[in-house]
């Protein structure tokens, strides 16, 4: 592993947009199949993913509704999520705030109780096993009417002191924000935290409904935003967080090439942009791959990852006191070695790298610099010798 992926992969993270039911592997997709006694139009693991080529939101849409079909019981939940956040754990994420679409599941004969209960078991499991704190926001489908949303809020009224916030996603354009205006109105009376998609395919415009009509806590995507200055200082201004999602905007050909995406614009704008996967198993890459493509394709510095850590937990919808804990996290990289230098020599390295703030007591951790600054020279056989060079050629 590079520093330049150590770095990014070891800096403590919160993923912000991410839909648990586009994690769902092919591997997966066979799984529960088989467990379930579905059929799918597929025949191997390979053809499933030649499947996933997409020209818009759409494309994808048909192909990942058709995919959740396989997931059936509170198990089937579960296991999804636990996937998840092994994933995530692997990416340096310390906190996630999952997006799930109750109507994909009770419009095809599940009760509503079937993905809620599994999904909060993986994230009770997820926080034992990894230590990974996470939050469920609930998301109405903006291809369906308003009727449907207020009966999904309705059927989560016993779950609704563990659900954080609800959003608004599915096919964007043709369905503005303020299609469902009365049933945010009462999500937000019920004190739930609001997130819309907004500026994904649709235009800026949208992203002002989000702001104006459904008061959102967040914007999901917000690309188009910078077609409209005025709009762009606001979010700025406001300081509104926008959960990017650079490999679902280039599969889903919101951009065309990576080094086109408006990250370091956002981050040059002020604006508070975080960095997310959106549905890693379709769009070829979790939350580390994620900022590691963009890092190189636009030339992100650590100082841009930085910031974006940073992003993703004041943005995050954590309480004051947890967001200050991370806060308080010192993200100067360091590297965890073995301890048993002493009685053995120098030893194998792990190849992590590791952070003061999430480091447990008693470990070692010795700076690690950018190659090519002259402090922290390696010796021989220790932990720079056994890193490849740095990525992009400005770090
Ligand atoms: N549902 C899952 N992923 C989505 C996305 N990127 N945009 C809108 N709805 C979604
Ligand atoms: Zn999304």
């Amino acid at each position: 592993m590079s520093v330049f992926e150590a770095f990014i992969r070891g800096i403590p993270k919160a993923e912000l947009h991410l839909h648990i039911e586009g994690s769902l592997e092919p591997e997966q997709m066979f799984e529960f199949s088989r467990r379930n006694k579905v059929d799918i139009p597929f025949r191997s693991v390979e053809e499933v993913r030649g499947a996933y080529a997409f020209s818009n939101l759409q494309d994808f849409l048909d192909i990942y509704y058709q995919g959740a079909a396989v997931l059936h019981t509170e198990e089937d939940f579960r296991d999804l999520a636990l996937a998840y956040f092994a994933r995530l754990k692997a990416d340096g994420g310390v906190h996630a705030e999952i997006f799930f679409d109750p109507e994909t599941h009770t419009n095809r004969g599940l009760p509503f109780s079937i993905a809620v209960d599994g999904l909060l078991a993986g994230m009770k499991e997820a926080e034992t096993r990894y230590g990974i704190t996470s939050k469920l926001i609930m998301c109405f489908l903006r291809h369906l009417d308003e009727a449907s949303s207020f009966r999904t809020l309705q059927a989560a009224e016993p779950w609704l002191h563990r659900i954080a916030g609800v959003g608004l996603d599915s096919s964007e354009k043709g369905h503005p924000p303020s299609k469902f205006a009365r049933v945010f109105q009462a999500a937000r009376e019920l004190g739930l935290k609001i997130c819309a998609h907004a500026g994904e395919e649709g235009p800026p415009d949208y992203v002002h409904e989000a702001l104006d009509i459904l008061h959102v806590d967040r914007i999901d995507h917000g690309n188009r935003a910078l077609e409209d200055d005025a709009l762009t200082r606001r979010l700025a201004k406001e300081g509104m967080t926008l959960t990017v999602c650079p490999l679902s905007n280039l599969k889903l050909c919101v951009v065309m090439d990576l080094k086109d995406h408006p990250m370091k614009r956002m981050l040059n704008l002020g604006l508070k942009a975080t960095c997310s996967s959106d549905d890693p198993a379709y769009f070829g890459g979790y939350v580390g791959d994620n900022y590691i493509r963009t890092a190189e394709a636009v030339g992100l510095t650590r100082e841009d990852i930085v910031t974006l850590a940073k992003n993703s937990f004041t943005g995050s919808f954590l309480d004051a006191a947890s967001k200050a804990k991370h806060d308080r996290c010192d993200r100067r990289p360091r590297r965890r070695e073995l301890t048993n230098e002493g009685a053995g020599g120098p030893t194998a390295l792990k190849s992590r790298t590791n952070f003061i703030g999430a480091a447990s007591s008693g470990e070692t951790v010795v700076a690690i610099r950018p190659t090519g600054t002259s402090a922290g020279a390696p010796r021989s056989g220790g932990p720079r010798s056994q890193m490849k060079q740095a990525k992009p050629s400005h770090w």
